[in-house]
């Protein structure tokens, strides 16, 4: 027998579920324990009190059956039914019920019903109409008699009320419980939005707090966050030190290239060129997604702007497709910077581009086509690695790079929770590359 059904409603919070796991067991043993108490208690009570009653009746009833005609039976019956508290009146055989008369759900009049039927063999019959009088027809040497008497005197007053204690205890004790485990939980959801906004490349305050077990993984994802934060660092620095550091030597090359006369030089030069362009081009790889800060951007406007730039360099690139308004929490710098990457990707290896943003209620997706050869599926992992140039032979004459494009736009997808998926464009037969991230 599989349980899995039962998963789909079940809370999905910790929070619902601890709730769960602590009033279900309490709700469940309170409610079997009073009811097994009330049945039997009750039970008990109520055959007590009508024994009681059905002996007087019984010592009554001998008086009726010793008198010797009906008019001395009211004379001795009207005696002790002050004393007794019982009504007490002859009746004609018709008005005698065939039946009892007894609410089906009312336990203590079943009780109470029984116990005269065993205590006074010469009932004929029992109403309980209400909760106010109980009627019994007996009969006697002298005809049938009506006896009524106020029912409080055969059951509990007040049964219910043991069960509104134990119900405001109950929700009082709940309450308690609720505030109590909120307090428990805060650290963990504390702890899952710092891991969150590390993920997306942020860094909070966070000390753990909390019980052992919540502060032993607050601790470790501490540890962890300042080890990757110093792989960071590291390979920042690295790779901007040796940048910078090259950059000075190309400039005094070139300078020195120019005094050279032009025909020798223009090779060398094409040379510096390139190095320098690469050397730009590590310096964005290792600003990467931590240039920067994020803030509230609308990604319309920003998306026109760098298609807008591109026209004027003279590419033939334009916005075809907006859905959605709204502005996205983005670090503005570098989602530019993974734009601009795409663009110059599909025009380098295309002619012409195509843009499209959609925005939704928990999504953005910024996609770029292009009608060049696009990148098979096979290629598309090591395409996204750095250093990454995809066999060189269709890159011809295209001014190759270092093969960081795409790997800058997937490390900016990734600092902000999102991806960069690439595919085949429907709309130009080339690549098609889209950056989604969450809202
Ligand atoms: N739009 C595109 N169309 C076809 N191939 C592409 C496209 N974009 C990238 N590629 C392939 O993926 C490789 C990696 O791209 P990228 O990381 O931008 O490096 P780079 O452009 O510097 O060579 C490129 O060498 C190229 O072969
Ligand atoms: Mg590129």
């Amino acid at each position: 027998m599989s349980f899995k059904w039962l998963k789909r409603y079940m809370p999905r919070s910790l929070y619902g579920r601890a709730a769960l796991i602590i009033i279900l067991p309490v709700v469940v043993v309170q409610l079997v324990a009073s009811f097994v108490f009330m049945r039997n208690h009750l039970r008990d009570i109520t055959t007590q009190m009508t024994l009681t009653t059905t002996r007087e009746i019984a010592v009554v009833l001998d008086l009726v059956d010793e008198a010797d005609s009906a008019a001395e039976v009211l004379e001795r019956a009207d005696l002790l039914m002050a004393a007794l508290l019982v009504g007490f009146d002859p009746v004609s055989e018709a008005a005698v019920p065939t039946s009892d008369d007894i609410g089906m759900f009312d336990y203590s009049a079943h009780v109470v019903r029984e116990v005269v039927r065993d205590s006074l063999p010469q009932t004929l019959a029992v109403e309980m109409p209400d909760n106010r009088v109980v009627r019994i027809y007996v009969s006697t040497r002298h005809g049938p008699v009506e006896i009524n008497f106020n029912r409080r005197r055969v059951t509990a007053a007040a049964p219910h009320q043991l069960i509104l204690t134990m119900l405001f205890f109950g929700l009082l004790m709940t309450a308690i419980a609720f505030l109590y485990m909120r307090n428990q939980l805060r650290p963990i959801t504390r702890l899952a939005n710092a891991a969150e906004a590390f993920g997306r490349g942020r860094i909070v305050p966070y000390s753990p707090t909390g019980a052992i077990e919540v502060r032993a993984a607050g601790g470790a994802f501490l540890d962890m966050r300042a080890r990757i934060e110093r792989q960071i660092e590291q390979r920042t620095m690295l790779l901007s030190g040796v940048s910078h550091d090259l950059r000075t030597p190309l400039t005094r090359m070139k300078l020195g290239l120019a005094l050279l006369d032009e025909e020798d030089a223009a090779p060398l030069l094409r040379d510096v060129d390139e190095m320098q362009r690469l050397v730009d081009a590590f310096l964005d790889f290792t600003k990467g997604a931590s240039e920067g800060e994020p803030e509230k951007v609308d990604i319309k406007a920003m998306v026109t702007q760098v298609v807008e730039d591109a026209k004027r360099a003279g590419k033939d690139v334009s916005l075809v497709e907006t859905e959605g308004e709204g502005r996205v929490m983005i670090n503005a710098l570098a989602m530019r910077r993974a734009v601009e990457n795409l663009l110059g990707n599909a025009t380098q290896y295309g002619t012409k581009a195509e843009v499209s943003v959609v925005l939704t209620e928990k999504s953005m997706r910024i996609r770029v086509e292009d009608d060049g050869p696009g990148i098979p599926e096979a290629k598309r992992v090591d395409a996204v690695k750095p250093f990454s140039r995809l066999d060189p032979s269709r890159n011809q004459n295209r001014g190759g790079g270092v093969g960081l494009g795409l790997a800058i736009v997937n490390d900016v997808a990734r600092a902000h929770g999102g991806v960069l998926r690439l595919g085949k464009s429907d709309r130009l037969g080339g690549l098609r590359a889209d950056i989604v991230i969450g809202r």
